[in-house]
């Protein structure tokens, strides 16, 4: 079938299987490949990017049930201002280790600050619960989200 998907503001057109799922739909056929498989069951967060600004993943997410959707993914030119704030934090404190699940925790973490802009630990845990690092980097990326909630309110501070 042809699918129209709006992607990081871009539409695309794509001739796919009907039931492909989104994150093939992103990485096959639109070679966006920062969104990464991790589990294919909806189990560990790898995949997960913003769909109208909710935190979905991909893996289980049918292309077909997103079309005129705003799907957003880490390869955003113009990032909303809370994955540009989460990814300066990350830089700033170096959140990453082996990197593979990042992508996922800052889309998931940025769904949480679009919700919450200042959120509190049993926050942070609640919405990132789930989305799985297997190098164990969960204060840093806890971290991250807290210095990315306070830039924000600093930005908006000084407005
Ligand atoms: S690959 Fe989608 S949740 Fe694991
Ligand atoms: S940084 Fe390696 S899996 Fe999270």
């Amino acid at each position: 079938m042809e699918l129209s998907l709006k992607v990081n503001g871009k539409l695309h057109k794509l001739e796919a299987p009907d039931d492909i799922p989104l994150l093939w739909a992103l990485r096959d056929y639109l070679n966006l490949t920062g969104t990464k498989y991790g589990c294919g069951m909806a189990q560990c967060g790898a995949c997960t990017v913003l769909v109208d600004g909710k935190a979905v993943r991909s893996c289980t997410r049918k292309a077909s049930q997103v079309v005129g959707k705003e799907i957003s993914t880490i390869e955003a030119d113009q990032p909303s201002e809370q994955t540009a704030a989460l990814q300066q934090a990350w830089r700033e404190l170096n959140v990453h280790q082996c990197g593979y699940c990042q992508p996922g925790q800052i889309m998931a973490a940025s769904a949480l600050l679009a919700s919450n802009s200042s959120p509190n630990d049993s926050d942070i845990d609640k919405a990132m619960n789930g989305v799985i690092c297997r190098c164990g980097t969960y204060q840093r990326i806890r971290d991250g989200i807290k210095l990315a909630a306070s830039n924000l309110q600093g930005d908006k501070g000084n407005a």
